[in-house]
This record gives C-alpha cells, structure tokens and sequence, in this order.
C-alpha cells in the first residue's frame, strides 16, 4: 500500500471524544521508550507527524492520524514507566484500557515489543489481558536494527516459544526498525488486507 496522505487530526485523554464514524483504526502499544511513535513515523513516511522522545513517557495522550483520507493510526501512551509514579501510571493505564475496550473502530492492536530483551512479565500480562477481552492483536518486534541477525532471529524464535506457552495459535507478527523501514511493507500490506475485508 501506498501512503499518499498523513495527518494529524486529534489528541485526547478520552475515549468518548476520539473522531466520530467508522472508519477502522489500528492502534499502537507497548512499553514506554518501545518506539511506538517512530514506528509511526516510519510507516507514514513522515518525520515528525508522531512526537519521539529518547526519554520514556513522551506520548501521554490518545492521537489520531489520519491516513489516505479513509483509516486511522493511532498513538498511544506507553505502559510500564516507573518514574511516572503510581497515581500517573494508573492514570495512563485508564486511558489505555478504556480506548481498547471502548473503541470498536479499533480493528487491530499492534503490540510493540522490543526486539533486544528477553520476554518481559509485564507485556506478557498485557498480551494475556488482550486475550481475555477479545481484543484483535499483532505482535511487532522492534529495534531490529540493534542487533545482529543471528541474535535477532534467536530472540524473535524465543518469543514465539514463550507465547506458544500461553496460545494455540500464534498472532501475526512483525519484525521491524525504524531505523532502516525493516518490515515497512509488510506491516502496511497487512493493514491493507484487513481494511478489504
Ligand atoms: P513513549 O511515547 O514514551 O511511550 O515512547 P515510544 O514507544 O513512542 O518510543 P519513541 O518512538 O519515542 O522512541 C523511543 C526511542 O527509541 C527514541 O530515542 C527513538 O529514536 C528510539 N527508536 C525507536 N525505534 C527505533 C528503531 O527502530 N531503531 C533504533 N535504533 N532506535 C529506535
Ligand atoms: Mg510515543
């Protein structure tokens, strides 16, 4: 798929608020510092449509992008940073947790998951989370730039082992960086072929 057209529409912290209509979303989620926002950015092909930070937590809002004029991309907060404290972290998770329960327009959750470690309780429990409410999943591996392709290979084998553990079936995933557009065109025909069904 081509992406002839990028915009930012919205941000919000409530779910009630996010554009009106049908047209289908695909969010993304994942660990704060993840690389949700760069991923964006690379998808769309434009720089600073998605704010980045090298610094955990940037993104603290629900943002709507609007992409080819006829589906959205979403931004979501990351979870999981400590330094935020309790009481931001809960609030962060309200927002998360409402958008994915509460938005019907959203037709995959893209789970971001960083490529270089080993799997982490904390997204394994968000993934678990996602399996007991029903919510439509993918997995992307990112980052993949950091590492070599033997170790890569290695810990994307390992991933997938450990979530065999947990389901029947394997989601689809997506092995990608930001840095190179790895995995571009694959994430994109995907999105492509849901939003024809
Ligand atoms: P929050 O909004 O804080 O939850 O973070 P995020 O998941 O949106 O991460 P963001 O895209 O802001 O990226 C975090 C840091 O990782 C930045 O310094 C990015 O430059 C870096 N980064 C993201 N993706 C890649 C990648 O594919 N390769 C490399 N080498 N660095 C990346
Ligand atoms: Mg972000």
């Amino acid at each position: 798929m081509e992406i002839t057209s990028a915009e930012f529409v919205i941000s919000n912290t409530d779910v009630r608020k996010c554009p009106a209509g049908n047209l289908p979303e695909y969010a993304f989620i994942g660990r704060s510092n993840v690389g949700k926002s760069s991923l964006i950015n690379m998808l769309t092909g434009r720089k600073g449509l998605a704010m980045t930070s090298a610094t955990p937590g940037k993104t603290m809002l629900i943002n709507h992008f609007l992409v080819n004029k006829n589906w959205y991309i979403v931004d979501l907060p990351g979870y999981g940073y400590a330094k935020r404290g309790f009481k931001g972290q809960e609030q962060i998770r309200n927002i998360i947790e409402s958008y994915i329960l509460q938005r019907p327009q959203m037709t995959c959750l893209f789970v971001l998951i960083d490529s270089r470690l080993e799997p982490q309780p904390i997204d394994l429990q968000f993934i678990e989370w996602l399996g007991e409410n029903g919510i439509p999943f993918s997995i992307v591996f990112t980052k993949a730039d950091k590492l070599k392709s033997g170790r890569l290979g290695a810990n994307v084998e390992a991933y997938l082992r450990k979530l065999k553990e947990q389901w029947e079936e394997l989601p689809p995933y997506f092995v990608t960086s930001s840095e190179n557009r790895l995995g571009r065109k694959e994430l994109l025909d995907y999105i492509e072929s849901i939003n024809k069904e």
